[in-house]
């Protein structure tokens, strides 16, 4: 059985959608005291409106890629002792080698790379032994698709930062969860009008025979906070999709 995360304060970056958000939803159940980062208001307070029915969430605006705004979160946070980041902006990363735009590029190299170091940077020294970070890699790295170049490269950068921050930030557990494809609004900058039909004929294909959901990932987070032997791991929630 895991460590007890009732009562224990959860920084969720990115808990205002997707699998952030049925993280956060979780938690709560489990009567964590969670804090929830975005960068957009109306989506926190969103998010705050849907989690109502389990307590009350508080809520921080912030752009993780800027260290000020970074340093500002966890001065303000008061005691975490554990940080999950899911955020991505990964807008106009999925295209082809010869349209892909040297900003999109930038833009989601420091949501998903960058932005969990400065995370890291700010957050260890303020942590309790007992404390953990987990950060989302992806299936992209795995199983690269055409237009799949950037992400490919960024999730498998990330996973390189997890193995050598569990080494360095240790006794701090730091552990990465990878999706396979989930049904989530991030959908919406991956492939546009073309994503339920592609998310359609991937069902198919997988072991599993359907597309991941946010509380898939979610109970896989929940694992990984609560683990206190597991550390420096990428966990593979992805429906059989590395296998076929
Ligand atoms: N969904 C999939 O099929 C899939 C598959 C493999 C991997 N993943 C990975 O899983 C993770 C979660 O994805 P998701 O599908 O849950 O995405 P999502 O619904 O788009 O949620 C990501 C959240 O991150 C926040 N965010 C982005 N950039 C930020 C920044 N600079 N500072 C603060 N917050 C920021 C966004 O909120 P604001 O706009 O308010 O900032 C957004 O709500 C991502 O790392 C993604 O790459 C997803």
């Amino acid at each position: 059985m895991g460590n007890s995360l009732e009562g224990q304060q959860i920084v969720v970056v990115g808990g205002n959608s997707g699998m952030g958000l049925a993280l956060c939803a979780q938690l709560m159940k489990m009567r964590c005291e969670v804090l929830i980062v975005g960068r957009s208001k109306d989506k926190l307070e969103a998010a705050r409106e849907q989690l109502c029915e389990f307590g009350k969430p508080r809520l921080h605006q912030a752009d993780v890629t800027r260290e000020e705004e970074v340093r500002r979160l966890f001065e303000e946070a008061g005691t975490v002792d554990h940080l999950v980041c899911t955020a991505a902006d990964v807008r106009g990363a999925y295209e082809l080698l010869p349209l892909l735009e040297l900003d999109a590029l930038d833009r989601a190299i420091r949501s998903k790379v960058v932005a969990p170091i400065l995370l890291a940077k700010h957050s260890a020294q303020r942590m309790p032994a007992h404390g953990s970070i987990t950060l989302t890699s992806g299936i992209a790295a795995y199983r690269p698709r055409p237009k799949g170049i950037a992400v490919a490269a960024i999730n498998a950068a990330l996973e390189g930062a997890v193995r050598a921050m569990a080494v360095e930030l240790a006794p701090l557990r730091i552990n990465a969860v990878s999706p396979g494809w989930v049904h989530t609004p991030i959908w919406n900058n991956v492939a546009g009008a073309d994503s339920e039909r592609l998310l359609a004929s991937m069902a198919e294909r997988l072991p599993v025979g359907r597309i991941g959901t946010g509380d898939d990932i979610a109970d896989a987070i929940v694992f990984l906070l609560g683990n206190g032997y597991t550390t420096g791991t990428v966990l593979h929630v992805d429906g059989g999709h590395r296998l076929v």
